[in-house]
């Protein structure tokens, strides 16, 4: 096998990898996690500066990029659209000439796909997207290595995301799947299924991976046998808040909770990207409980705490995989 280079390369979404390259970025997350865990220095991209924009709130995300920056040597510098021009004052290619100038690496957190493929194409350094409405690659290689580690293997392990399969995470999700060679099921009502094009892209890249790609509205039916249950939040950062009732009533039945579980089996885990709503100990969670009564939302707060949920190993790992990442493509 030719040795993969992926130096210069930028990571907008998993569409533009091979399977061998995602399952590299795989190994060397695991290597520098070992490193990591072993004291061990990895300071290899000593003197190196990356710019991580986030025009979206994040704590996962920012962290991992902070961190593993500087495990790796290098120095971050954190910019928001309010402490920062982007966007009300200058644009996104404007901005991205101006840091592919000092920075030898972006990081973008935002809206539309579009302004993070634009940072990439003006300025001329690798480009890291760290959640657009579209994708959210890195959340997908964390979720990746959760499962490589607990199963000790990708290929025909079943995964069913259950809930908002439209939007960024259930479709990354079903894209890393694809490309891993994994049975992904989207557990959804018919109007939350991932893009159409999208799929049959999926689906496409399954004949060559062995993957399989379903969507499937019945939950007893698509979650019986299944090794991992994702879900994610109902509303995702950008939408309108008038959105939520809609959205309670649509996906309450696609809850992960204790029947969800069960039927999954005793071998089965759960994951989540995070944040999660599961109980009352936020802000937003007791604003739903005050209007509709709900004390928990995408998942029930036992299956939350359950030793069946890797949510916080998953969340370990995105600093991992973000640093193979950068580590890689610098
Ligand atoms: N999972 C994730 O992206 O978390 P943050 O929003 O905290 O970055
Ligand atoms: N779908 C969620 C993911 C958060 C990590 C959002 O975009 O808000």
């Amino acid at each position: 096998m030719s040795e993969i280079n992926l130096k210069g390369k930028s990571f907008l979404t998993l569409l533009d990898f091979t399977p061998e390259e995602i399952a590299y970025m795989l190994d060397k997350a695991a290597e520098f996690k070992k490193m990591k865990k072993e004291g061990v220095s990895h300071r290899i991209h000593e003197g190196k500066n990356v710019a991580l924009i986030f025009e979206k709130t994040s704590t996962r995300t920012r962290c991992a990029f902070e961190v593993a920056a500087a495990d790796l040597g290098m120095h971050p510098v954190y910019l928001d659209s309010k402490g920062s021009q982007i966007g009300k004052k200058e644009s996104i290619c404007d901005t991205a000439k101006v840091l592919g100038r000092m920075f030898d690496g972006i990081e973008y957190r935002g809206f539309g796909q579009k302004r993070v493929e634009d940072l990439a194409k003006y300025s001329g350094v690798p480009v890291w997207n760290g959640l657009t409405d579209e994708f959210h690659p890195t959340q997908i290689l964390a979720t990746l290595l959760t499962i490589k580690e607990h199963f000790g293997k990708l290929k025909g392990i079943k995964l069913c995301f259950m809930g908002d399969a439209r939007f960024n995470m259930g479709v990354s999700m079903m894209i890393g799947c694809a490309k891993m060679g994994l049975e992904y099921t989207a557990v959804a009502p018919e109007k939350y299924f991932p893009p159409k094009e999208i799929v049959d892209k999926c689906k496409e890249i399954a004949k060559e991976t062995g993957a399989v790609i379903k969507l499937e509205s019945d939950v007893g039916k698509a979650v019986e046998k299944a090794d991992v249950i994702y879900t994610d939040v109902w509303v995702s950062m950008g939408e309108k808040e008038e959105v939520w009732k809609e959205r309670i009533k649509d996906l309450l039945p696609y809850q992960v909770n204790s029947y969800v579980m069960e039927k999954a089996g005793k071998d089965a885990i759960f994951l989540h990207c995070l944040p999660s709503f599961h109980d009352l100990e936020t802000e937003i969670g007791v604003d739903i409980f005050n209007k509709y009564g709900l004390s928990a939302m995408e998942v029930t707060d036992d299956v939350f705490q359950s030793p069946a949920s890797l949510v916080f190993e998953e969340a370990e790992n995105r600093m991992h995989t973000i640093k193979a990442v950068m580590a890689l493509t610098l």
